[in-house]
């Protein structure tokens, strides 16, 4: 007995050397740190929770006012950005006024380079701890994917890769309540022209579709997502779909000083007054855009809005805030801020408390 455990122990260990070497350590690139890869995903389910579909016009209204969960888990790694998503974050959204959370998710940084392109186990559980908060504080949930830099680089080359990820989100997600809505990609840019980009999500619908044949998607145009970007593009015959847009307009007042915006120190002071101008090229660029939606008979999210808060005077951001948010909602577009706790923020995470002038602008107090 003794010798027969001796030979197993000692085989044990052989065969552990004979192991692929421990993942490096995460470098400034951690999009090239291999993953264990799991031979299959597993499915997420919360007990109590079943789907049943919704129409997506009756999702969207439900999706009413919501807020963006920025900074965290679409930094390269969750904390890099100085925004760690805490419990009593929802509670306080709910709480707020928001029925929603919109989670920017860069899923492209923690799954393998080579296929499979299995997504971390340990992320994919960061993620569902994510949903599960938002749904027990009666938030919608719309998961995306945000930064994918290497389909922006080469659309080609990673689209088998952008599948397989949302394979593996769908497929993880599938039984989970019709609150939790898929959002496939984050303002396609670079080699996603609008061409491109309108065959790649149809082919990430049917990707998606496998397993969720059901759940409401949103839809979005190339060239950043913004208020133009829908009219390059044919809606997919699909009777889920939500179709969103960025408004970030006049970028000169909402990028002021963004140290991500290349040139934008040069618009540090630029107000927004609500002149009788302003208001009109708002209203304009809502209209264009609630008319593209109606005539393709789908209900209109604007995913992200906001100004950044360093520079720009806060007068004049509650009363941009304030105008985009009744201008869209005079339409029946529902929206969700950009963003929660960072730079756009709503919520001053150092004295823990809302960001009064901009959160009554958002919900209308
Ligand atoms: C887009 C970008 C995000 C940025 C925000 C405001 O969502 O992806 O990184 O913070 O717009 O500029």
């Amino acid at each position: 007995m003794r010798i027969l455990a001796c030979l197993m122990i000692c085989l044990a260990a052989m065969s552990a050397c004979s192991l692929p070497p421990a993942p490096p350590a995460r470098t400034a690139r951690p999009t090239h740190t291999p993953v264990v890869s799991t031979s299959a995903t597993a499915t997420f389910k919360l007990s109590g929770r079943t789907f049943e579909p919704l129409d997506p016009f009756e999702q969207n209204r439900a999706l009413g006012r919501g807020v963006n969960l920025g900074n965290a888990l679409e930094a390269p790694v969750e904390g890099e950005w100085g925004m760690v998503l805490q419990e009593e974050f929802f509670p306080l959204i709910r709480q707020a006024g928001f029925a929603t959370v919109r989670v920017p998710i860069r899923w492209s940084a923690h799954a393998m380079r080579e296929p499979p392109y299995t997504i971390s186990p340990r992320f994919f559980q960061r993620v569902d701890w994510v949903i599960e908060n938002a749904l027990n504080n009666d938030l919608n949930v719309v998961i995306n994917m945000h930064h994918y830099e290497e389909l922006f680089r080469d659309a080609s080359g990673e689209r088998d890769r952008f599948l397989a990820l949302w394979d593996q989100i769908a497929t993880r997600y599938r039984d989970l309540p019709a609150e939790v809505v898929f959002e496939p990609l984050n303002e396609p840019h670079g080699t996603l022209t609008s061409g491109v980009w309108q065959r790649l999500f149809e082919d990430v619908l049917a990707v998606v579709r496998r397993t969720n044949p059901r759940r409401n998607v949103i839809f979005t145009g190339a060239n950043w997502g913004g208020p133009d970007s829908l009219r390059g593009m044919k809606r997919p015959d699909d009777p889920h779909l939500i179709a969103t847009f960025h408004y970030y307009l006049p970028f000169q007042f909402t990028h002021q000083g963004a140290e991500w915006v290349e040139g934008s120190n040069a618009w540090i002071g630029a107000t927004w007054k609500g002149t009788g101008n302003q208001r009109a090229q708002i209203d304009y660029d809502l209209d264009q855009v609630a008319r593209w939606a109606k005539d393709n008979g789908i209900p209109l999210w604007m995913g992200e809005f906001g100004s950044y808060g360093k520079y720009a005077d806060i007068e004049s951001r509650e009363r941009w805030t304030r105008y985009v948010a009744r201008a869209a909602e005079a339409r029946g577009i529902s929206w969700a801020y950009w963003e929660f706790g960072a730079g756009f923020g709503v919520y001053d995470r150092a004295r823990r408390q809302w960001n009064e002038p901009i959160l009554n602008a958002l919900i209308a107090r």
